[in-house]
């Protein structure tokens, strides 16, 4: 009250803000006023870091080998289509052929044969075109193989020549040699060697190859033929860095993995077996992919909770419960070794090296310290096998609460079961729906299990299809109003924190080569990831997350703060303005969010009680733009920047400030209070 210069500037500095931005425009003709009251006080329930988090649909859309998992060499231990040369093809002389004979290893039984019969002529050898072309650029590539020659084959000049090149080979970017003048012939011996690559290219249609010089001759035997550019975080045996920031960017509070239906398999001898994935990579057998392709699990156990640590969040580990995708279950009788898979895994992920075998597992192969396991889910969609899940819940869950007391269990339904600890919904859905349900958590009564809504995503942007949001219209991408319909059932989410762990939009990954579902979170390419409107809307929440709610209140010509009761208009929302007031208490921090699901402009006036500051505060804002349609602004492949964050200053005197909320936007404002 008594410092006004300071205010003064802080009119001025936002008026010419305001002035120089040209932004915000306002329609007045077209406008809702309202008045939004926020109480600063620090006795708000309580919101986790685990609110905004992800998941990693581990096979679906390719979205971890030809994906996340930085490998570029498709087929690289030729198990593709149940045993094949798939992706694979031989260049000047010479063939390529599958042996089984003494094989690398029994995970891995299938190996690649290269013969000439007669002394070579020119160079000769055989390439891989990675998974939908591969990405070159200047840096440096791991690559490494099994090499054995047999019998009386030999190298001329002892030489092998590995790199890159484009398709007819005649551009060569990147080369390296190994020596294999001193392997002693009919022996598995494993290479590991750089490759430099010196030249550019734009083009992904490009080769790796391995090359025998001229006057080389015999039979030549090669497996788990591979090749990482630099990863994520330089991890070996790591991550896509492209595909894994934009991973990291969302800032998710947990990642629930493996699967959805990938946990499951198609029968019960697909499921995902934990120490199938854990060893070195030729002892992982991999699996048929429950989506796509074949599943090498390069990408296994511990690869998968390094990346969730690496990017800052911890996991929702999902486990094998008993039921497989052909509709089997395992009878109650002979559930035991399944439990006991479980028991094992936890252990081998939680307990002490020093006196648990699984620990020390674990320290064997290469990670002493436990993980951080405070959630696992067991099952997956067991709503589709609620008959079973009856005793199959129990009888893990019994066993596994005994002896973990510190991890929350999470149960797939309560169809079947009752009062679980915590339960994950899933919803695929139109706008519509999620606008409607915007109050579904605090209707459900106290106390109540915890809530996981592990997945959910708008599908469909035409209201209409609520009661068949699968049939006609689905989304190869998600759209504007997508995102806002998604982001309003966000803010339900923060709300009712007192029972919601967390939500995620699903699936993440999609490699626009190979889609099995459609819409998702990120689309990319081998060399470009595109990220949506619903990424770019999860993300403003993600990275703008308070830990405690704060009470606010809105109100307008027909409603006054009097006449505000909980659950009801001015709570939350307010005609098709929704909201949620929070405050980041360890920087003092507000951090408001708010949803225009209306055709028209907001405008809102807000204060917030308890503060006397006076500074400059951010929003950013997530709509279509003036006058578009809301289902028409989608970020593509092709337009990958339709839609983008715009982020704006303005200023607050005393905790009081006015913006312009456009139609079909979402926005999050953070202001120190
Ligand atoms: C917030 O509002 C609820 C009722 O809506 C009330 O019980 C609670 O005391 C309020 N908290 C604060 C900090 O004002
Ligand atoms: C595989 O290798 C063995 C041993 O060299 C050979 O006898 C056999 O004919 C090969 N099989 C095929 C299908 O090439
Ligand atoms: C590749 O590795 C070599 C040898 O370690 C190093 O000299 C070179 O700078 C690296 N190149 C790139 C692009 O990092
Ligand atoms: C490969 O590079 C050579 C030399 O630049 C060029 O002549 C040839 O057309 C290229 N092949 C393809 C398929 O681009
Ligand atoms: C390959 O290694 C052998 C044994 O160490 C050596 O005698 C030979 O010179 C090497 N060849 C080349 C081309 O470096
Ligand atoms: C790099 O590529 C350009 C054109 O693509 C070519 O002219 C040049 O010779 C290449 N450089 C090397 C070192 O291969
Ligand atoms: C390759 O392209 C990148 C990005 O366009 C550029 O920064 C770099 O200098 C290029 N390197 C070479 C060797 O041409
Ligand atoms: C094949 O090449 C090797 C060495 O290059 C030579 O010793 C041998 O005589 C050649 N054999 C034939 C059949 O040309
Ligand atoms: C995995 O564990 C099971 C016991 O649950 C055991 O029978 C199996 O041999 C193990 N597999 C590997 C590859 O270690
Ligand atoms: C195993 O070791 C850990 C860490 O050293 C210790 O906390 C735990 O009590 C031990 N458990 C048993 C059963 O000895
Ligand atoms: C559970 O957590 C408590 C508190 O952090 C800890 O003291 C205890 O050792 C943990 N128990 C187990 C079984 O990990
Ligand atoms: C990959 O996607 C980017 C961005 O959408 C596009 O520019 C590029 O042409 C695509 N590359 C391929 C090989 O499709």
């Amino acid at each position: 009250m008594k410092q006004i210069t300071l205010p003064l500037v802080g009119f001025i500095a936002c008026l010419i803000i305001k002035i120089s931005s040209g932004w915000p425009t306002v329609n007045e003709n077209n406008i809702n006023v309202v008045s939004l009251n926020i109480d600063n006080a620090n006795t708000g329930q309580n919101i986790p870091s685990t609110m905004h988090g992800a998941i990693l649909e581990t096979n679906i859309n390719r979205d971890d080998d030809g994906g996340l998992y930085a490998e570029l060499i498709y087929n690289r231990a030729f198990q593709e289509k149940g045993g094949s040369l798939d992706g694979w093809s031989s260049f000047g002389q010479g063939s390529i052929a599958l042996n089984t004979s003494q094989p690398l290893s029994s995970a891995l039984p299938v190996h690649l044969r290269y013969s000439l019969i007669e002394n070579s002529t020119s160079p000769s050898g055989f390439r891989n075109g990675g998974f939908y072309g591969i990405n070159i650029q200047v840096q440096n590539y791991t690559a490494s193989f099994f090499y054995r020659s047999l019998g009386e084959a030999y190298v001329a000049g002892g030489q092998l020549s590995i790199g890159f090149s484009n398709s007819t080979g005649q551009m060569t970017y990147g080369l390296s040699t190994i020596n294999v003048s001193i392997i002693p012939a009919d022996n598995w011996f494993h290479f590991s060697f750089t490759i430099p690559v010196f030249n550019n290219t734009s083009s992904v249609k490009n080769v790796f190859f391995v090359e025998f010089p001229p006057g080389s001759k015999g039979d030549f035997e090669f497996n788990l033929v591979s090749c990482f550019p630099p990863t994520y975080k330089d991890r070996v045996n790591g991550a896509r860095r492209d595909i894994a920031q934009a991973f990291a960017d969302l800032k998710p509070g947990y990642v629930r993995l493996p699967g959805g239906n990938d946990l499951e398999g198609h029968t019960i001898l697909e499921r995902f077996i934990w120490n199938n994935t854990i060893d070195l990579l030729e002892n992982r057998p991999g699996r048929r992919g429950t989506w796509t392709g074949y599943n090498t699990e390069g990408f296994g156990l511990i690869e998968l909770l390094t990346f969730v640590e690496d990017i800052g969040a911890i996991p929702v580990l999902a486990v094998y419960a008993g039921y497989s995708l052909d509709g089997k279950a395992v009878p109650q009788d002979e559930l035991q070794p399944y439990i006991n898979e479980v028991i094992n895994e936890l252990d081998f992920l939680t307990a002490s090296a020093s006196n648990n075998s699984m620990g020390a597992l674990r320290e064997r192969l290469g990670r002493s310290e436990p993980f951080d396991i405070k959630y696992v889910e067991i099952g997956n969609e067991d709503f589709f096998a609620a008959s079973s899940y009856s005793y199959r819940w129990p009888a893990f869950y019994n066993v596994l609460s005994q002896r973990y007391p510190n991890i929350t269990f999470i149960a797939t339904t309560t169809k079947s079961i009752s009062s679980p600890p915590a339960v994950d919904d899933h919803d695929y859905q139109v706008p519509l729906f999620f606008i409607q349900n915007f109050r579904r958590y605090e209707n459900i009564p106290r106390p109540s299990p915890k809530v996981l809504v592990g997945e959910f995503s708008v599908i469909n942007d035409d209201d209409s299809q609520i009661n068949n949001p699968f049939g006609a219209g689905r989304l190869d991408y998600p759209s504007i109003k997508s995102a806002v319909a998604e982001s309003v059932y966000r803010i339900g989410f923060e709300r009712n924190s007192d029972v919601i762990i967390g939500g995620c939009y699903a699936p993440v990954l999609q490699n626009i080569f190979n889609t099995q579902w459609t819409p998702n979170l990120i689309v990319f390419n081998d060399s470009s990831v595109v990220k949506s409107t619903s990424y770019l809307a999860q993300k403003m929440f993600g990275q703008n997350l308070g830990n405690i709610i704060l009470n606010s209140t809105a109100t307008n010509s027909s409603f006054t703060h009097q006449s505000v009761e909980k659950g009801q208009e001015g709570d939350g929302k307010l005609g098709n303005l929704y909201f949620v007031a929070t405050k980041r208490t360890n920087d003092s921090m507000l951090i408001l969010k708010l949803v225009n699901a209306d055709q028209n402009d907001i405008y809102i006036r807000v204060q917030v009680q308890g503060t006397t500051l006076c500074c400059e505060g951010f929003m950013e804002i997530l709509t279509a733009g003036p006058g578009v349609d809301p289902t028409t602004v989608q970020n593509t492949m092709v337009n990958p920047n339709a839609a983008s964050i715009v982020r704006r200053p303005f200023w607050s005197v005393g905790g009081a400030f006015s913006i312009t909320i456009p139609s079909w936007s979402i926005m999050v404002v953070t202001l120190p209070i």
